[in-house]
């Protein structure tokens, strides 16, 4: 050998005995429980995966930057948002309803979720590639989930189950819309929006408060596959958008997004023509215009993908001094939701991996537990007269404001406009092109051909559709046989 290379080690770092074989009695005799370097090797294989995410399991990202060009100290005191502030940042991208080994191209919606490392702890905004989603109260999730998995007796993907859960619940049309586009199918991450769908609170010094939606417009366009191509990858290279995102990072073509946000005065939310905290709504342009703040670049893939990909953990309740939920239910829900599926599924320190540990400094009162090794010391507890670390309310001041009410179980009180089918009528009226909609329709009678879906379900299928718009009701039965 003319190069010298590191000796191999057992994971205590003892030199290893041999890479090739284990320990026996004579050549052909049996093996010996006292190679502990084997018994490692095989140990340590079985534990190599944690558990996938229980929705958007498959996905890719890289590390990038974002940089503000614009003042908006009048709407918001994050100090990640104030003009010339550049942070670093984590993208992950990613399918919703497949596995860890799913096919890039399945039409679905992708996740795009962003974690910020500011100068005040982590941000994150975990949102999709669509600025609504299918329902607009967090007790509908786990069903929601469950009909577009799988079935329990033969395992199976069901298009008759997601057919069913959507025209039970029309509040689920104007993402469906979405997704029968060929937005549905994005030719890659770097070619799709992403949005933070929810509606959030922006805060200012003075204590001003505001209503906020972002968009993050792709700045290399939106390019989507036709059905058919997608189906075509699907079987060719099912993981070709990770493989798209890391080619073009690695080759310098670093993908950019600019960062616009609509914004509402605070009082305005009470009489607005929608309610503006409706996830299954948006704000049209013409109330609200979006504004550009920023944009954001990818330039540096990982270097471990489960190190820094798979073991990657967001949170919406990672919200920091400036920034604050809205009285979104589905919001509220996710705020309880993702910590907990991190202490499940990485583990109770899951903030101390260097993927999601803050570039700021931590002086928490939260310690010990499984595999912690930054542990805060004396004094333990708060308050205290030994100089630890005390909060400073001061810095949230503004996020206060008044809510009362009875304790109900009840639906959105409607604003005047408030219907499930008006929003999505407007984007086959207006936005969708004579191209888009046959693919629209052509896209949702496809996917309702399925073998397993039923003639009843066919029916409920084009009222459905028929609700959203006649026309288009009457292309998806003539394409399913009923027109
Ligand atoms: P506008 O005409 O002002 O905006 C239409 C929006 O649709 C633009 O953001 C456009 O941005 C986006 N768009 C264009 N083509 C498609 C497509 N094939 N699929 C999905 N979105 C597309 O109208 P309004 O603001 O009044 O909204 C009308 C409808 O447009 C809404 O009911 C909603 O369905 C849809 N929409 C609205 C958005 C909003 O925040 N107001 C955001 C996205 C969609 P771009 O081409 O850059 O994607
Ligand atoms: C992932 C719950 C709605 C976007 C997840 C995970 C859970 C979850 C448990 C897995 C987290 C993990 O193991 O790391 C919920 C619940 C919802 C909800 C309870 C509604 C009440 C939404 C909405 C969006 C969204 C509305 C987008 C607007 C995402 C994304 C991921 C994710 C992008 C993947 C994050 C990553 O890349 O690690 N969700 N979700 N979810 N969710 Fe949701």
């Amino acid at each position: 050998m003319s190069e010298r290379v590191p000796v191999t080690t057992t994971d205590a770092g003892i030199p290893a005995p041999s890479d090739q074989f284990s320990q026996s009695v004579g050549p052909n005799g049996p093996l010996l429980l006292q190679d502990h370097y084997l018994i490692q090797k095989m140990a340590q294989f079985n534990r190599e995966r944690v558990p996938e995410r229980v929705v958007h399991a498959k996905g890719g990202g890289a590390y990038g930057f974002l940089e503000i060009t614009e003042d908006v100290s009048q709407y918001t005191k994050a100090d990640l948002f104030q003009k010339g502030r550049r942070t670093d940042l984590l993208l992950r991208f990613s399918t919703v309803a497949g596995e860890l080994g799913s096919a890039d191209t399945a039409r679905d919606p992708r996740g795009f979720a962003l974690k910020f490392y500011t100068e005040q702890g982590n941000y994150d905004i975990v949102g999709n590639n669509t600025p609504i989603f299918f329902i607009r109260d967090p007790s509908k999730f786990a069903d929601f989930i469950h009909s577009q998995k799988r079935r329990a007796d033969n395992h199976l993907r069901d298009n008759n189950m997601q057919w069913d859960f959507w025209t039970l619940q029309p509040e689920s049309a104007h993402q469906v819309s979405f997704l029968m586009t060929d937005r549905g199918t994005p030719r890659s991450w770097r070619h799709m929006h992403g949005f933070g769908s929810h509606t959030f609170m922006w805060y200012n010094a003075a204590g001003e408060k505001f209503w906020v939606k972002y968009h993050f417009k792709t700045e290399q366009g939106v390019q989507n596959f036709t059905a058919l191509e997608a189906k075509e990858l699907e079987a060719q290279d099912p993981d070709h958008h990770i493989r798209d995102l890391f080619t073009a990072i690695k080759g310098g073509d670093h993908p950019s997004w600019t960062v616009n946000v609509q914004i509402m005065p605070f009082e305005d939310a009470a009489d607005y023509r929608f309610n503006p905290f409706d996830l299954t709504k948006v704000w049209p342009h013409e109330d609200y215009p979006e504004i550009t703040i920023g944009r954001f670049t990818l330039n540096r893939n990982p270097e471990s993908y489960f190190a820094e990909i798979e073991q990657s953990a967001f949170e919406p309740a990672n919200l920091v001094p400036g920034i604050a939920a809205s009285p979104d239910k589905m919001l509220q829900g996710r705020l309880f939701s993702y910590p907990d599926a991190h202490r499940y599924r990485v583990g109770t320190n899951y903030l101390q991996l260097p993927v999601n540990q803050p570039k700021s400094p931590v002086h928490s009162y939260n310690r010990d537990g499984a595999m912690r090794y930054h542990n805060p010391g004396d004094p333990v507890y708060a308050p205290n007269t030994a100089a630890g670390p005390a909060a400073d309310p001061a810095l949230f001041a503004g996020e206060d404001y008044r809510v009362t009410g009875e304790i109900v179980r009840s639906a959105y009180q409607l604003h005047k406009e408030d219907d499930d089918f008006g929003q999505p009528r407007a984007l086959w009226e207006k936005v969708l092109s004579d191209t888009d909609r046959e693919h629209m329709v052509a896209n949702i009678v496809g996917h309702a051909s399925a073998p397993e879906v039923t003639g009843d379900m066919h029916k409920r299928v084009v009222e459905y559709w028929t609700n959203v718009h006649p026309d288009l009701g009457a292309g998806v039965a003539r394409g399913l046989g009923l027109g």
